[in-house]
């Protein structure tokens, strides 16, 4: 089995929680797992846990003042937010994620967090009526939305004695999800279409009709592809993410612009998969000026707007077609009658009604769909569905490359 891919260079914040006594567990089980790990603590955690214990585990000098004249001339916080591959908060109190999430940089922790672009793991830990506070839900909503990754907090007993949602998740848990599980499929040599993300369908200059898609399922899906070796390119709506790098990504805002794209692109294109929830509908006229508001009602007229994927898999030279169906019910039935009207090879079928799946969530579960069979791909973060669902896009291409008549 190939080895379990780990960020070689992590940077551990610890913020102010009880739970901080669980950072000098996880420092060892981080470097067990092969990585350098450099502490930067909060004044608060200082607190709870020793920035000399946390020294003697992580083998390096812990940070955590912003205006430190000694730290600074060594590696500054400019080049140590560069030097992280990943950055875990654990724990991640309340109040630090409430200042992450309005971009505050009043301490070294917090300014590193804004100053890097290397990927964000939060594990939260606090009371459970501090982890379900409206405050907090909106920090955390805010801050998943931004691309920052959400570990725990687990349910159980509380060291303020109560009982529920709020603890952080064990050191272990936390070292299992930062590895990324390798990807065993082999897309070298080919390219991969990939659209992303809603569409936007103007109304007048300063109103459009869209949707609650995130693009984070077509993101996961074009990084994945682009670690089986494929060349990707990936053509996304308006979205709050960074493409990943190496991949090609033509941003785009109305289904119109998103088909051109996708035309101007598919004649080279192996694979197309259409995860963007573009529009059905767009207003049937643009007003140039922005509509005036009256007393009465205002009635819209809508039309279609061009279907993509079925445009593409009708290609006489058509890439290996794969959709994605998002229903509120009888899922199977509707996504297999999808894929036969729209002549798809695959269809991902997911429910879009479960709390916390789907559209703008983090986690997913799909249904894949072929002629002649399905496969259900459980509930996991998106990264790691992407991965399955890239997995087994590869094994039906090279079927049906190795037996061109063959479902
Ligand atoms: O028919 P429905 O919109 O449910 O089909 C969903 C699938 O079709 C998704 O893969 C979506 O990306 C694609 N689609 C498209 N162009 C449209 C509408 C949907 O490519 N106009």
């Amino acid at each position: 089995m190939t080895p379990t891919a780990f960020p070689q260079r992590i940077l551990l914040g610890v913020t102010g929680g009880i739970a901080a006594y669980k950072s000098a567990e996880l420092v060892r089980r981080l470097r067990d797992a092969g990585a350098e790990v450099q502490v930067v603590m909060t004044d608060a955690a200082t607190a709870f846990i020793t920035p000399m214990t946390l020294q003697a585990l992580s083998g390096r000098p812990v940070r955590s003042g912003l205006m430190d004249p000694q730290a600074e001339a060594a590696m500054g916080h400019i080049e140590l937010a560069r030097w992280a591959e990943c950055i875990l908060i654990a724990p991640a109190s309340a109040d630090f994620l409430a200042r992450l999430a309005h971009g505050l940089a009043n301490d070294l922790l917090s300014t590193l967090c804004l100053a890097s672009e290397a990927p964000l793991f939060l594990a939260p830990a606090m009371n459970r009526v501090m982890w379900q506070h409206p405050a907090t839900r909106a920090n955390c909503a805010l801050l998943a939305s931004r691309g920052a990754t959400l570990l725990g907090p687990a349910e159980g007993g509380q060291a303020c004695g109560e009982t529920g949602l709020g603890r952080m998740l064990e050191p272990n848990d936390l070292v299992r999800a930062l590895a990324t599980p390798p990807i065993r499929a082999d897309l070298r040599g080919l390219t991969v279409l990939i659209t992303a993300g809603p569409t936007r369908e103007p109304l007048d200059p300063v109103r459009f009709l869209t949707n609650r898609s995130s693009g984070k399922m077509g993101y996961a899906v074009a990084h994945a592809a682009q670690a089986a070796g494929a060349r990707v390119i990936l053509v996304s709506g308006p979205v709050h993410l960074d493409p990943p790098p190496g991949v090609t990504c033509l941003r785009v805002e109305r289904a119109e612009e998103m088909r051109a794209a996708v035309m101007a692109q598919v004649d080279g294109a192996d694979v197309f998969i259409a995860t963007a929830a573009v529009a059905d509908y767009r207003p049937a006229a643009q007003a140039t000026g922005k509509i005036k508001k009256t007393d009465g009602a205002l009635s819209l007229i809508l039309e279609p707007t061009p279907d993509i994927l079925a445009e593409v898999a009708a290609l006489p030279q058509r890439p290996f077609t794969v959709g994605f169906a998002a229903e509120t019910e009888r899922m199977a039935e509707y996504a297999e009658d999808k894929r036969r009207r729209k002549n798809l090879d695959l269809i991902a079928a997911n429910r879009v009604d479960d709390r916390g799946m789907g559209f703008d969530s983090d986690d997913n579960a799909l249904t894949v769909f072929w002629e002649g069979g399905s496969q259900a791909l459980p509930r996991q973060p998106k990264t790691r569905l992407a991965v399955a669902l890239v997995e087994l896009i590869a094994e039906h291409l090279h079927r049906s490359r190795a037996a061109p008549d063959q479902p």
